[in-house]
């Protein structure tokens, strides 16, 4: 596995491979990698000839008082589970090479309407930091597939939207979530619970498909059950930031009968904010 953190390198080695007719496949990630990202990684592996993962802790997507400095940052380990499962290039860049006028004058990817609500009222400009470091990352990698996960719904439905609008010739793959064996979403925040927060953190997603259980029997009252919900997380110690009933294709509050669903929602437990989401 070769490891770069070299722009002019990385260009030099993707456009080597795409010569000799090799699909790439790219895997963005903040690092501290878990089993979740490397399930995005063998899904890579499967879909092209060659496979770059980033790695790479994007300042922009951080408000202030978030947790940028402390966010667990594992490059050694990284770089052996990713040699473990053939990838070809691990790309590390520093945040001079993906900011080089620095990240507060960078020029900007705005994804209208998905990138509002849900998470946007709690982070604000989170979704542009995003939808910046990934169109730059893009550009870079030129990849044939870019692989998601569904555990962070509404940033893979700006990463959609963003190809859409600007028509990149990128397909967008997305895997299902990957799990504790209790439930919990896998995260590179969960290890921020104490012993006695762990044990309560699969209550989120247990939440979640309590929700989603009724609005398949029929119930209709969204904001019941959304305030119900926030309620039962509360009482296990979380402090909910929203649980959202929205539809799956555009994150908008359902109308009508017969649209796809999920069920999302954030919460703080402790110093951690947990994601989660289920689809109806
Ligand atoms: P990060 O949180 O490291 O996640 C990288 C990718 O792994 C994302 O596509 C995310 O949805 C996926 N992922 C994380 N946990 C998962 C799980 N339990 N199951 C399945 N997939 C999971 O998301 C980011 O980084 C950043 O915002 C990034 C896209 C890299 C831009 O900076």
């Amino acid at each position: 596995m070769i490891t770069l953190q070299d722009i002019a390198r990385l260009r030099a080695q993707v456009a080597h491979w795409r010569a000799a007719g090799d699909r790439i496949g790219f895997v963005p990630t903040m690092g501290n990698l878990h089993q979740g990202h490397l399930e995005l990684v063998r899904r890579a592996r499967g879909a092209a000839q060659r496979v770059v993962v980033s790695v790479f802790v994007n300042p922009m997507q951080f408000g202030p008082g978030e947790d940028f400095n402390s966010y667990p940052r594992t490059l050694e380990q990284d770089r052996a589970k990713l040699a473990a499962e053939g990838v070809d290039l691990l790309f590390a860049p520093g945040v001079e090479a993906i900011y080089p006028h620095g990240s507060g004058e960078t020029t900007r990817i705005e994804v209208p309407q998905v990138s509002r609500g849900l998470c946007a009222d709690f982070r604000p400009g989170h979704f542009t930091g995003v939808a910046t470091v990934v169109g730059r990352l893009f550009n870079l990698m030129q990849p044939d597939v870019a692989v998601f996960g569904e555990k962070d719904f509404q940033q893979l439905a700006v990463i959609r939207r963003m190809v859409e609008d600007l028509g990149w010739p990128v397909e967008i793959a997305a895997l299902p979530t990957v799990r504790e064996p209790d439930g919990l979403a896998m995260s590179s925040r969960n290890q921020y619970l104490t012993a006695q927060e762990r044990q309560r953190a699969p209550v989120l997603y247990r939440t979640l498909c309590e929700v989603a259980a009724r609005l398949r029997n029929g119930e209709s009252c969204f904001t019941a059950l959304e305030s119900g919900a926030a309620q039962t997380l509360r009482n296990s110690g979380f402090e909910p930031d929203y649980v959202a009933i929205r539809n799956a294709l555009t994150l908008e509050v359902p109308t009508g009968a017969g649209t796809p669903q999920v069920v999302l929602a954030a919460a703080h437990l402790g110093k951690a904010r947990l994601i989660d989401n289920v689809r109806v």
